[in-house]
């Protein structure tokens, strides 16, 4: 900015000194222009009443020049007008305008002020000198209505005239004037009440002026008159107004009371302000009232007497309004002579305040072992209400149904009457929580208050478990057979939220028995086998879990239970005979019921009363019988029969089968096993007393099981065309034997059984035949031959096994080992 003006002057020096030239040449050449200046209309005669912005007058200016360049109002004296440019396009050869009336907010035009005015126009040209045109316009007079002033207009004065005024004195001029000047004004009454004032108080109606009766005031006749006055100017305007007038008694009474009837007056409480207490009144009527001293919460009106309260009263607040002692004062106006009322006003407290408390809903965590007595919390309630009939609280506790008989309220304090309880299911529905509702109350109003109590859990009860009856399992159950669960329970809820555990008992290895530490199902965990041990003693723990606000283990209970798994027995063990295989060679003279072989059979899983023994094979005649012993012995029946000629003739080999089957008493017979004994007994037919003793042999313990077993077709083919072949070749050796041994016949009795027949080895039948001549001391005399029997005994002893010869039905003891087989 600084720089630009700094540089512009000579920049521009040269344009204005041309424009100047220029101008300062078309001023000179107007010189001897013409303005022509049009008023219309051209005189004006303006009401001074007129509106703002009335049109006073048009102004056309024209020029012969289009040079037009200022046009400029001056109004003398200076008044409310104001020139408006019309022209279409100025500055030009005419200037066309308008004066209009600017008094916005009236009252500038005032005849009786200033009655003409003179406006003048100034136009210019450029360059050229002012020409002026002047008009004048009179202010036109308008009547103007007097006015009312003061109170006499509203509401209307008030005159106190004491009744001993001086007649004719003047009580009162009408307060009224007229704008115009000039103008009179003429007073008349409307109304007068009493109208008898009209006569009695005297009234001037050309200047307005009232005046005491020429006869003076009497108070008898004159109390009051109320008077309604018009004030009229010359045009017929008006205003009016109203006037008061009360004389007052100036007698000696003094003013007494004639209300309030009572002395007392009782009000409540919270009344709106300006309620109404009472009303003084007086025998006297120019009087007034008022407080003696300021009275806090009341006042008077002073004319009419009414006690009124001075704002909604509220002794909660102000206990000093509980009682106020109000002493009114009333005075004459004019004698000053007065007299006190003392009331007494009692300001009742209302129950207008509810209980209030400094909480209303409260959350409270109770452990569930929590003592009773214990205090869960104390309310602090208060009411505001003054007096103790409306603040006295009470407080009644409101249980939700678990809380009821658990809770009482001691005073304001809630405390715990008997134990809680979280081990329930209605508890746990909803969360643990009881909702306790404390009403608390005052005469007529009820605040709520909400006390929640959360319960916390303890684990009070150690884990309980059943008698348990023996469980049982048969010994061949499967891996994952249950077996049973001990029956455990515990109190703390969660209910029955136990862990099992086996923690004696189950330590064989392989494992029996495993637990399912949810349920405590004890299952079989590998095979069991009764004959190896048939009870288990078993302790099983049970632990609770989450029973406590203490996380697991803290205070966690455990308990265990102590049982026995009996494994009950299956008959899966076959009869056992020591020795299977009995050989012992007797005198055919042993008398009857002598025991020739003691058996030794057992069972494992059977006792040895519930075995039977059966002689099921090689009872040649019946020779052998078993006796009643358990286990029995193989008894002769009666002395053999050799010699005989015509009669029976005994066998001297007696190859005895003997079955043994277990399970003999139970009723169930599906699951009975069996074996068979083998028992050989020679018979040596001589008269002796000394039987050969036996030879000792070592024998092979066997086990035959009989099962049933059903061939297949194939095979029965099979061993029927073996059975062919084989009966083949026995025609053939019989045949060769009858050839070359002619006394096979003589031995071999075609018409005995065929069963009755030894089929004994040559050097056996030999050294059988050889022995009768001393047997016992032969064997005892020969110590070569009965060592040669100990140590390399004849493969025909080592029989350990027996069957039957499919193609002839003959039986046959067999040595598994060297095959070797002997027919019975
Ligand atoms: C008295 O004057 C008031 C204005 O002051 C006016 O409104 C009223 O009409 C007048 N009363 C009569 C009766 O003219
Ligand atoms: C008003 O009452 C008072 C007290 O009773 C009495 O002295 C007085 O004369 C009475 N005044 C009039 C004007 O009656």
């Amino acid at each position: 900015m600084y720089s630009t003006m700094s540089g512009g002057p000579r920049e521009r020096y040269p344009l204005p000194i041309i424009a100047w030239c220029f101008l300062i040449f078309s001023g000179l050449s107007s010189t001897h222009a013409t303005i022509t200046f049009t008023w219309t209309p051209s005189v004006v005669n303006l009401p001074e009443n007129s509106a703002n912005l009335v049109i006073v007058a048009n102004i056309n200016i024209t020029s012969d020049t289009p040079n037009i360049n200022s046009v400029v109002l001056t109004v003398t004296p200076p008044g409310p007008f104001l020139l408006i440019d019309n022209t279409p396009s100025p500055p030009g050869s005419s200037f066309i305008g308008q004066v209009i009336l600017n008094s916005p907010s009236g009252g500038y035009l005032d005849y009786e002020t200033v009655n003409l005015y003179k406006l003048t126009v100034s136009a210019q040209e450029l360059l050229g000198t002012p020409v002026t045109s002047s008009i004048y316009i009179n202010v036109a007079d308008v009547n103007e209505a007097p006015t009312c002033n003061g109170v006499f207009s509203a509401p209307g004065a008030t005159i106190r005239v004491r009744e001993d005024e001086q007649p004719n004195a003047v009580i009162y001029r009408v307060p009224a004037t007229d704008q115009d000047a000039g103008d009179t004004l003429t007073f008349t009454w409307l109304s007068v009440v009493p109208a008898s004032g009209a006569t009695r108080l005297q009234f001037n109606k050309l200047n307005g002026v009232i005046r005491v009766p020429a006869t003076g005031f009497d108070y008898e006749v004159d109390k009051n008159y109320l008077l309604q006055i018009f004030v009229n100017d010359s045009k017929g305007l008006s205003c009016n107004g109203s006037v008061s007038i009360i004389i007052m008694d100036s007698k000696d009474e003094p003013p007494g009371f004639t209300g309030p009837a009572s002395t007392t007056i009782t009000i409540s409480e919270e009344l709106p302000q300006d309620t109404l207490v009472t009303t003084f009144t007086s025998n006297d009527t120019t009087v007034y009232f008022e407080l003696v001293s300021p009275a806090e919460g009341f006042y008077i009106e002073s004319a009419t007497g009414k006690l009124k309260t001075a704002y909604q009263l509220d002794v909660d607040n102000n206990p000093l309004l509980l009682i106020n002692y109000i002493v009114v004062r009333v005075t004459n106006y004019i004698s000053k002579r007065s007299a006190t009322f003392n009331l007494r006003v009692n300001v009742t407290d209302q129950n207008d305040n509810p209980p209030v408390c400094t909480f209303y809903n409260h959350i409270y965590t109770i452990s569930e072992g929590a003592a009773i007595g214990t205090s869960i919390t104390t309310l602090s309630c208060r009411d505001h209400d003054y007096t103790s009939t409306n603040n006295a609280l009470t407080y009644k506790l409101i249980p939700d149904a678990n809380a009821k008989f658990r809770f009482a309220l001691n005073g304001s304090t809630l405390q715990i009457l008997a134990n809680l309880e979280y081990d329930s299911f209605a508890l746990s529905v909803v969360d643990f929580q009881y909702t306790l509702v404390i009403e608390v109350k005052d005469i007529s109003h009820t605040t709520n208050v909400t006390v929640m109590v959360v319960l916390t859990p303890v684990n009070e009860f150690d884990p309980s478990c059943n008698i348990l009856p023996p469980f049982s399992i048969s010994e061949d159950s499967p891996v994952g057979a249950l077996i049973d669960a001990p029956v455990c329970w515990d109190f703390d809820y969660p209910l029955n939220n136990l862990r099992y555990s086996i923690i004696s008992g189950n330590t064989d290895i392989p494992t029996p028995f495993y637990i399912n530490p949810k349920n405590g199902q004890i299952k079989v965990l590998n095979k069991l086998d009764r004959e190896k041990k048939s009870v288990y003693p078993m302790t099983v723990q049970v632990v609770d879990l989450n029973n406590d606000i203490a996380a697991d283990p803290l205070n966690q209970r455990t308990s265990t239970v102590a049982f026995n798994i009996f494994v009950t027995n299956v008959n899966d063990e076959p009869p056992v005979c020591t020795p299977a295989f009995y050989e012992q060679t007797i005198y055919s003279t042993l008398a009857a019921l002598q025991s020739v072989v003691q058996m030794q059979c057992s069972d494992l899983d059977s006792s040895a009363l519930d075995l039977t023994y059966t002689i099921i094979g090689g009872n040649t005649n019946g020779r052998f019988v078993l006796s009643n012993a358990w286990p029995p012995a193989i008894l002769t029946r009666s002395t053999f029969s050799y010699f005989t000629l015509g009669g029976v003739t005994d066998p001297k080999d007696f190859q005895l089968l003997v079955l043994i089957e277990d399970e003999a008493t139970k009723a169930d017979k599906t699951r009975r096993l069996s074996s068979t004994a083998t028992i050989l007994i020679h018979v040596v037919p001589w008269t002796t007393t000394v039987p050969t003793p036996a030879t000792v042999l070592t024998t092979k313990i066997i086990n035959v099981v009989d099962t049933y077993w059903k061939p297949d077709t194939w095979f029965i083919a099979v061993m029927v065309i073996a059975g062919l072949l084989l009966l083949l070749t026995i025609a053939l050796i019989s045949f060769y034997c009858w050839k070359s041994m002619p006394c096979c016949w003589k031995c071999c009795k075609p018409s005995q059984p065929v069963d009755e027949k030894p089929l004994l080895e040559a050097n056996k039948m030999e050294e059988l035949n050889n022995k009768p001549e001393d047997p016992p001391r032969k064997t005892q005399k020969d110590p070569i031959n009965s060592e040669r029997t100990r140590e390399t005994p004849p493969p025909s002893y080592g029989f350990d096994g027996r069957a039957e010869d499919p193609t002839s039905g003959r039986e046959y003891v067999f040595n598994s080992a060297t095959g070797e087989r002997r027919w019975l």
